[in-house]
Parts: C-alpha cells; structure tokens; sequence
C-alpha cells in the first residue's frame, strides 16, 4: 500500500526544485535530448511536447530556431520551462499550455506530438493512457506523428531500481552540502513504481540537519502493450528503436522502446 498523504496527481510541484539536478545524473537525458530535438526540427509542422517539463530538450529546439508548444500540468514545472527560455532569450518561440496528456486542446492540429522521457508512464494504468493515447490521436493532423519513448522493464533494471542509490551529491541553494538518495517500490503484476527519493542536507561536520522525501508514481508497458494501444487508438507504427541512436528494437538487447506513430491520412 503506497503512502497516501504525500500521492497526489501534482507530485512534480514538489519534485520542481531537485528536477535539474535528477536529469542531470540520469542515465538516459544525454541520449533522448538529441534524439528528440533533432525530430523536433524536422517536423513539417506545429510541434508539441506533452510533459514539457523545465524545458530541457524544447528550450534546446528553440534555441536552435522551432518553436515548440509545452503541456505539463505541473504549475511549478512550467515555471522552470519559462525562467529556462527566458534565460536563453527564446521565450517567444515557446506557447505553454497548462493541461492533462488525456484533455489538451491545441489551436490547430500538430505535425508532432512527443512525449518524451518515460512520461507516459506517470500514468499509471493501462486504460488512462489508452485515453491519453486516443486523445493525442485526435490533436494531430493527418500525417502527423507521435513520438514516445519507455522503460524495457527486466529483471536486471527491475533489481537495480530496488536498491538504494546515492544519486548525487550538490550544495542547496541555501549553500548546504546535499546527497541526494533513490529507490523504487515497485509492484510487478501492476507495472507499477513509487520512486522514492530524499535529500539529506548536511553541517560543516557531516551531520545531518535536514531530510525531505519525494516520491513520483510511474509505471512502464510491455513492448505489446504499446503496439496494442497505439493500435487501438488509430496509429499506424513506423518504427520502434530500442536505443535512441535509432537501433531498431530487439527485446534482448534494447535500453529503450522508443515508438514513432502516424495518424494516417484516411483517419
Ligand atoms: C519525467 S518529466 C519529463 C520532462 C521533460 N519532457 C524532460 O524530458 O525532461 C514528466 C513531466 O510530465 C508532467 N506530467 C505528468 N503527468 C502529466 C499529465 N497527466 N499531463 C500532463 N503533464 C504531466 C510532469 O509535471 C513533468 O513535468
């Protein structure tokens, strides 16, 4: 039984402040950024990305001339996404929107839809993200595509994401020496996680004088579950990598289950 008090669906307004310092020492963030930028500036079209976050990789794409539309329903992330393309000087290339993967509305149909960085997952059950699924299907155009990115569960990444991690080790911003740790509680027959992380900020001396937990609800499909919603929802599959160099999918040897769909043109 996860904690109750401290779930709810706003869970990145208390994640905001440590979010830089989590993508910073993440093994995946160096890969997808590029990935995603670079197919964000070949899109023919309105580009969006759900679960914008701070703005890591839309920033990067605006900087580089795309103007990007940002969904995230976290106030708090938003405003990272803001104060990131201020500081870049592109804010104006940026149109964020506050809104649910499963209700956005756009201003006119987009030529890509991403939804990067295991995102999807923050939905926790099969049915809401075939509703996200469904949804998204409605706000491209025909020909548009969506992209996404999740998790290859194995034993192996199952057993490494139970352990206790030093993730990081930082000063705060009230200039305390900080170690950042994580673990994951993780229900397999429901593919789902609580990721637990918490700070430890310490004294001149070592010792502890303050300990704050966070925690993020996250879950992760099968590759075929994936196929079966993008199937249900109306897309047709181009391709699915299992690494974003763009090595196509083996199941034995892939890090990722990366999907690009389109909604076809008789749709
Ligand atoms: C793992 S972060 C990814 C941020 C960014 N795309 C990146 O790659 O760094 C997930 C983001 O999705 C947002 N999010 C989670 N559930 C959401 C939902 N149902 N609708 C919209 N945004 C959501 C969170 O607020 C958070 O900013």
């Amino acid at each position: 039984m996860w904690l109750t008090a401290i779930m709810d669906d706003l869970e990145y307004e208390r994640f905001a402040d440590i979010y830089s310092v989590w993508t910073a020492t993440a093994a995946s963030t160096r890969a997808n950024k590029p990935f995603y930028v670079e197919a964000y500036l070949s899109a023919d079209g309105p580009v969006v990305e759900l679960g914008v976050g701070d703005g890591r990789i839309a920033v990067e794409a605006a900087v580089r001339g795309r103007s990007v539309i940002g969904v995230d329903l976290s106030p708090a992330m938003l405003q990272l996404c803001r104060d990131r393309a201020t500081r870049a000087g592109v804010l104006d290339r940026l149109t964020l929107l506050r809104g649910d993967f499963r209700s956005f509305e756009l201003d006119e149909p987009a030529a890509l839809i991403a939804l990067p960085y295991h995102s999807l997952g923050h939905l926790t059950s099969l049915s809401a993200k075939r509703d996200a699924l469904c949804h998204i299907h409605t706000q491209l155009r025909p020909g548009g595509r969506f992209m996404f990115d999740d998790f290859v569960m194995t034993p192996a990444r199952l057993e490494h994401m139970r352990r206790v991690q030093l993730r990081a080790e930082y000063v705060s911003p009230d200039g305390h020496d900080t170690l950042l740790w994580v673990t994951s509680l993780i229900d397999e027959p429901a593919q789902t996680m609580r990721v637990v992380t918490w700070e430890d900020e310490l004294d001149a001396d070592g010792a502890m004088i303050r300990r704050r937990y966070r925690m993020l609800s996250l879950s992760w499909m099968t590759p075929a579950q994936a196929a079966g919603l993008l199937a249900d929802a109306g897309f047709t599959v181009e391709a699915c990598f299992g690494r974003f160099d763009r090595t196509a999918f083996e199941a034995d040897t892939a890090d990722e289950q990366i999907w690009i769909a389109r909604k076809d043109t008789a749709t």
